[in-house]
């Protein structure tokens, strides 16, 4: 019998993509070679890469204009990454402060700048969604952590930010989970 894993972050996935999967591992695409042993230069690889950046902008409708990266590192170097590349010279990113995984994105924003928490939940051990803040017109970016995975509260509606403030979000644990207007 298949057990059933109920912690956050993991998911159920239906027997024939694991068996592709393993399959894939073995021998991919009859070549007598696992997809791990393949260059990831190779026309075979480049079409799994293609195929799966293209599943991603149909699950997430994404509309034109926009990209899909694969990137190293685990969402825990996009803490300091996000900073690195949305904070401009002398700018300034907002944060909401909603768990662990926000709070480690603030440190890390820190580190690199000016960063102003412009709403938490702290003060309630993060057992809720702060509301009736305004993000600062300046702010370079607005970070916020959509599903906060240790502590169980999720974001309904996305911050309102200014045309000039880039929305940053952490969908480590609800994205592909609902539809967002990602526009
Ligand atoms: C919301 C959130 N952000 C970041 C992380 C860290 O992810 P990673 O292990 O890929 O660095 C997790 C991991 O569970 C998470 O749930």
């Amino acid at each position: 019998m298949k057990k059933h894993n109920f912690s956050a972050g993991p998911c159920v996935l239906p027997q024939e993509v694991l068996e592709q999967a393993s399959q894939a591992v073995l021998n991919f695409n009859n070549l007598d070679l696992s997809l791990i042993e393949i260059s990831h230069r190779s026309k075979d690889f480049i079409a799994v890469m293609d195929k799966a950046q293209a599943l991603v902008k149909e699950l997430l409708d994404l509309p034109e204009g926009y990209s899909v990266m694969f990137l190293q590192g685990g969402a825990s170097t996009q803490f300091l990454m996000t900073a690195m590349n949305l904070l401009k010279k002398d700018g300034k990113g907002a944060y909401i402060s909603t768990g662990s995984w926000s709070k480690k994105a603030i440190t890390e924003g820190k580190n690199l700048g000016s960063i102003d928490v412009i709403a938490s939940s702290e003060d309630k051990n993060f057992n809720y969604i702060p509301k009736g803040y305004t993000c600062p017109e300046d702010a370079d970016y607005l970070h916020f952590t959509s599903n906060n995975t240790i502590f169980g509260t999720q974001f309904h509606e996305f911050p309102e930010v200014s045309e000039g403030t880039v929305l940053a979000s952490d969908m480590s644990s609800d994205i592909f989970s609902r539809k967002i207007d990602v526009s």
